[in-house]
């Protein structure tokens, strides 16, 4: 049976990782994956993961199996971080799921569910496995642009494109860090956004993988409890692998909102139902890690505190980098850099300049200039700029 499957695409992020780990140069350096490294170049576990990990080995609580949902008290305590304990609990509801990605696969197997063939909105650029999760669960996609020529939120262009979607279309949305361009849309831009959405009837699908390494907590999760007051129905899909740091414990959930309790309710069933079919039930560990974090007073203000810490160091690094190369005589160039927001920058270079980048410098961003910013030491950030002004020369 197998000799018949004809050679499938791979991943283009998880090549270029294979190829980072084969190059044999002390001073490469790999911006490829959005994973957060400290100044040792480590992937830390955070010291509120670390307590809550104990606590719950002490505990040494059962290992049955959990509702169809997942950890209940999870998926109230995300509910509460997302929209606010003032928001519009009510009339939503919250599964546990496979991280963000799992998120976003029962999400869109949703849509499907309830009207095949949905048209959903993506930004061009977007986050790289959105389109492939949308087409596999069977809905159709269609483009909206994002960015100006500079590099920053293109708030015009935005807004003409997405005056084409249609009542009952879906608009997916990151709700803060834009993945891959840094680019934020300012809150007058999400206002206008949230207004389009309620007078068109498109449905807000907002994608949550950065919150709290861009603005701030509240500042980053602002446009997402803005659009929840505005429209009827919204749906959210919600990743802790970046600000909790629990990449590989895979814990996160999808929320809905809708306009009765009702719909809410057999969203929730319809969501269960399709998580049966792909995996049954999450993963306990990460989600009850966030819980033990969340529901104590002490652990939550350690992770805050923590989560300020990383951001910091994320605009460090990219205030740091905008000044050298600014010094370096690239200084319009580093212009759109310092306006970035998040884990990701998207340096003004070509696919070419980008492969010479990787082959001269042994520095790995992707093909489209995606650079981790939060992926460098402090003390690397000299050689990061004097190989993209090295590339830049050659122009
Ligand atoms: C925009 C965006 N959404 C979702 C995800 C999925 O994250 P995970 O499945 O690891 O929680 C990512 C991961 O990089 C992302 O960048």
């Amino acid at each position: 049976m197998l000799e018949l499957l004809p050679p499938p695409p791979t991943d283009p992020l998880w090549d270029l990782t294979y190829e980072f780990g084969s190059d044999e140069r002390a001073e490469r350096l790999n911006l490829v994956l959005g994973v957060y490294r400290d100044q040792t170049g480590r992937t830390p576990v955070m010291a509120a993961v670390r307590e809550a990990e104990i606590r719950l080995a002490e505990r040494s609580e059962s290992k049955e199996y959990r509702g169809l949902s997942g950890n209940a008290a999870f998926n109230r305590a995300l509910l509460d971080l997302v929209l606010g304990t003032q928001g519009p609990s009510d009339r939503a509801a919250a599964v546990q799921t496979v991280a963000g990605s799992g998120a976003l696969r029962l999400l869109a197997d949703l849509i499907c569910r309830t009207r095949p063939g949905t048209t959903v909105w993506i930004s061009d650029p977007a986050y790289v496995n959105h389109r492939p999760i949308l087409e596999a669960a069977g809905l159709e996609v269609r483009t909206f642009g994002w960015c100006d020529a500079e590099g920053g939120f293109d708030s015009a262009g935005v807004l003409r494109d997405l005056a084409r979607a249609r009542r009952d279309d879906v608009v997916l949305l990151q709700g803060c860090c834009h993945n891959p361009t840094g680019a934020d849309p300012a809150p007058q831009d999400w206002a206008a956004l949230a207004e389009l959405a309620a007078r068109d009837g498109w449905v807000p699908f907002i994608d949550l993988a950065y919150h709290g390494l861009g603005d701030g907590l509240e500042a980053d999760l602002a446009a997402t409890r803005l659009l929840a007051a505005r429209v009827p129905e919204m749906l959210i899909a919600v990743s802790c692998s970046k600000n909790f740091g629990l990449y590989s414990d895979r814990t996160g959930c999808a929320i809905v909102l809708g306009a009765s309790a009702q719909a809410v309710r057999h969203a929730e069933t319809a969501l269960q139902n399709a998580a049966r079919t792909l995996y049954s039930m999450p993963p306990e560990h990460g989600a009850a890690v966030v819980t033990t974090i969340l529901e104590d007073e002490g652990l939550r203000d350690l992770w805050r505190a923590e989560l300020d810490a990383m951001r910091g160091r994320i605009e460090a690094n990219r205030t740091d980098l905008t000044a050298r190369l600014t010094a370096l005589g690239w200084g319009a160039q580093a212009r759109s850099l310092a306006r970035q927001r998040g884990m990701f920058s998207m340096l003004p270079l070509t696919a070419q300049e980008m492969l010479l980048l990787r082959r001269q410098y042994a520095i790995y961003g992707t093909t489209a200039g995606r650079i981790n910013i939060a992926g460098i030491a402090a003390d690397r950030i000299p050689c990061l700029a004097q190989g993209i002004a090295g590339v830049l020369e050659n122009r």
